[in-house]
């Protein structure tokens, strides 16, 4: 077992810990508070080639290991949790799915413009009444010979209106039941797309999150990914590996509300010396320390294991689950360590607590992780 990073992976981490610095950090609380998407700062990420980091380079991406992406990740999240959502789901859910599944015509028109960062993407799985439960898709996806008939409503959809493509899952064949789903690539100008109401979220407020009404939409049969049925495996499949961009987020986020209360220990003083001294405060930053490194470790090892192609089911809803209760048990202990000031916004870590509790919800509850976990730990 080797824990040494290579030069390149330590080289995309600097890379990444640099930008978050220099170009999230200044303007971060404001976009919070204004709910303004970053945009400026995701095309940079573009160009830098964070959108795009695990696909082939003859796609447009950037040819990088899963590992790299968790370093990245990672340090974007400590600063800005609402950029780094963008970075996740344009990398995971959408230019992995569209390079592991996608024609070669598919990839060449959407994977192309968005693995090199020029547009990004969305992935529509959640509905009003499909959330955990992903198999009741109520979006119909009717099979009219030439072209599948797209109706129905998406909830929850990060990159919702920024998003130029849409990866969406729908039901073709209700009796089939999730057999019977499909996936597809629908462009956002297509006649019958609605942006519905912008979200008004507690944390990760810098991005967008939308409902997505589709009314009669033509989606041409060249657009369906996979074969006739395999949409909701393809989800599946497609979570799996977004799981562990979530862990890595959660663990950016616990990690930037920790290093902030580490800082602030140090300067900070009362009954006479910096409160670092005090035993209350060393007990929390150990046991911070302690569960990061943890969350750190299961993030890297699922990822491992997905780089050296071996089943990472498990591995990325374990790293998912603990990452992400670990972010939310963190960011109230450092809100704690920096007593009144942590309620306040000027000292970030009230917006990283707001901004944890998303990571046990989106891509699956912490519920569903643990449903996953028994399942794989019981067959
Ligand atoms: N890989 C491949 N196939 C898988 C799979 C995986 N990881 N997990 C399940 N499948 C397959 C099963 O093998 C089964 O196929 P067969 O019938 O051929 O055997 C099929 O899928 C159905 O599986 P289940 O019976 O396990 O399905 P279920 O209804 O019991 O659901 C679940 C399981 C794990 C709860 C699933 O519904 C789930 O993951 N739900 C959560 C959905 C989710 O993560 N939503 C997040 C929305 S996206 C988002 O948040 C993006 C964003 O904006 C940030």
């Amino acid at each position: 077992m080797n824990f040494e990073l290579t030069e390149e992976q330590l080289a995309v981490q600097q890379a990444a810990r640099d930008f978050a610095q220099t170009e999230l950090l200044p303007g971060v609380i404001e976009r919070d508070d204004k709910q303004e998407f970053p945009y400026e700062q995701v095309k940079k990420l573009g160009e830098l080639g964070f959108m795009g980091m695990m696909v082939d380079p003859k796609y447009g991406g950037s040819g990088m290991d899963t590992i790299s992406y968790v370093l990245a990740m990672e340090e974007l999240s400590k600063v800005d949790a609402s950029a780094s959502v963008v970075v996740s789901v344009n990398n995971s859910l959408v230019c992995w799915g569209l390079e592991t599944y996608g024609t070669e015509e598919q990839k060449q028109k959407y994977l192309v413009p968005m693995a090199s960062g020029k547009v990004h993407g969305a992935f529509l799985l959640s509905e009003p009444e499909a959330g955990s439960d992903a198999t009741s898709q109520r979006t119909t996806a009717e099979d009219k010979g030439e072209y599948y008939l797209l109706n129905g409503t998406k909830n929850w959809i990060t990159n919702g209106n920024t998003a130029s493509y849409y990866l969406v899952i729908a039901q073709t064949d209700v009796d089939k039941k999730h057999k019977g789903i499909n996936a597809f690539i629908v462009e956002k100008n297509w006649p019958g797309v609605t942006i519905g109401k912008k979200e008004d979220k507690m944390g990760i407020r810098g991005s967008d999150t939308h409902s997505i009404m589709f009314t009669d939409v033509k989606v041409p049969k060249e657009n369906r990914i996979g074969e006739d049925g395999f949409g909701f495996k393809f989800a599946m499949k497609v979570l799996t590996g977004g799981r562990i961009g979530i862990a890595a987020q959660a663990l950016g986020i616990a990690s930037g509300a920790y290093e902030l209360a580490l800082k602030y220990s140090k300067e900070r003083k009362a009954f006479g010396k910096e409160i670092m001294h005090h035993q209350a405060i060393q007990f929390k930053l150990a046991d911070m320390a302690t569960q990061i490194e943890a969350a750190r470790l299961l993030c890297l090892k699922a990822a491992a294991l997905k780089d050296a192609d071996q089943d990472y089911a498990l591995a990325s809803s374990m790293a998912k689950v603990f990452a992400s209760e670990t972010a939310m048990w963190v960011t109230t202990e450092a809100v704690q360590v920096h007593g009144g000031y942590g309620y306040v916004k000027e000292y970030h870590v009230e917006r990283l607590m707001r901004d944890a509790k998303i990571t046990q919800i989106y891509e699956g509850t912490s519920e569903v992780q643990r449903i996953v976990i028994s399942r794989e730990i019981l067959k």
